[in-house]
């Protein structure tokens, strides 16, 4: 069994990162941004008592030196139990690179063998709350999606919030969502932090819909679980190239349908998020004077269902430096 105290080292690895990130805010460099997360990150795991290895990470191991796919993180002690680990260091780096809002860093940790290895590709996705978990079907059309969405929170179709990335491959969708009349909430990036979003009523978003990364995909599910919402994901390969990957990966149905059980299997999962710029649900870093800051977190376990808020005010000066 995972040690449950596990839930406070991964806000410590989301802490760091986000801290580390949050400085380039505005800077225009969504790398130098990206990697400063990185870095801490996969610092910060060396103090956990974990046998981890990453299967959503950074990349594969010749694109990415630390936080590659495979790559085996945590203390390892012999006791250590091994699970699967993804990490989204920074999910929105043009968001940090430009000083926009809803960036966050992100973890989430499975027994191992339960977090699925999905492709680096596009993943089409709907994600819903607890209220509304067994509603939707990515599947229905998109009228009949948002009818049961409406009927399920008891709200007029005019007062459901649908959010998604702000692309132009979602033309079709925002013109069939406006025809129908719900209100839409497009975001420049992160769409960990939109499906997240979907399961607080404070938020007033009501569903994600559209495509995003197939990696993100997985760790929303890692949220949604622990929330008790729903999300479905279809694999979205754009050339022969990805099609060929998924092949060679064993995915024999590319157009399956993705469930939260496929995604994320067993019934003891953690996900923990650190806001690095605002968004719905967390706030971004905030720097104080005297070398302070102040993070926001979340951080849950899906097999108690607890969801812990946490405010950090961290004293720079006396913070190991990663
Ligand atoms: P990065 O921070 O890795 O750039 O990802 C940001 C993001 O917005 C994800 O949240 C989302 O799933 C993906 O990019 C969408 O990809 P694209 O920018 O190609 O539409």
């Amino acid at each position: 069994m995972i040690d449950r105290d596990i839930a406070m080292g991964l806000v410590r690895v989301t802490e760091i990162a986000a801290l580390n990130s949050a400085l380039w805010m505005g800077r225009g460099d969504k790398n130098s941004a990206d990697q400063a997360a990185v870095d801490g990150m996969r610092k910060m795991f060396d103090n956990l008592n974990i046998d981890g290895i990453v299967v959503i990470g950074e990349g594969e191991r010749d694109e990415a030196p630390m936080l590659f796919i495979g790559e085996e993180i945590g203390k390892r002690d012999q006791d250590d139990i091994q699970v699967d680990i993804a990490v989204d260091p920074l999910d929105g780096t043009n968001s940090v690179a430009k000083g926009l809002t809803n960036a966050i860093s992100v973890v989430a940790l499975a027994e191992k063998g339960c977090l699925l290895h999905a492709p680096d590709m596009y993943m089409n996705k709907i994600a819903v709350g607890p209220k509304c978990r067994g509603v939707v079907d990515i599947n229905a059309s998109v009228e009949t999606n948002l009818r049961n969405i409406s009927r399920a929170l008891k709200k007029d179709i005019k007062e459901i919030t649908v959010t998604m990335l702000d692309r132009d491959r979602h033309n079709d969708l925002i013109g069939e969502i406006r025809k129908i009349g719900c209100r839409i909430k497009l975001f420049r990036d992160g769409d960990v932090a939109a499906a997240l979003a979907t399961c607080f009523d404070e938020t007033g978003v009501d569903v994600l819909m559209g495509i995003g990364g197939a990696p993100e995909g997985v760790i929303s599910a890692a949220a949604l679980k622990c929330l008790e919402g729903e999300f479905q994901g279809v694999l979205y390969p754009i050339n022969d190239e990805e099609i060929q990957r998924c092949h060679e990966m064993g995915i024999k149905d590319i157009n399956k349908v993705l469930k939260l059980e496929d995604l994320v299997k067993g019934d003891d999962v953690f996900f923990a998020a650190t806001g690095v710029s605002d968004g719905e649900l967390l706030k971004g870093v905030l720097y104080l004077e005297n070398n302070r800051a102040v993070t926001h977190s979340v951080v849950m376990r899906s097999k108690t269902g607890t969801i812990r808020f946490i405010d950090a005010t961290h004293n720079l000066y006396k913070k190991p430096k990663y």
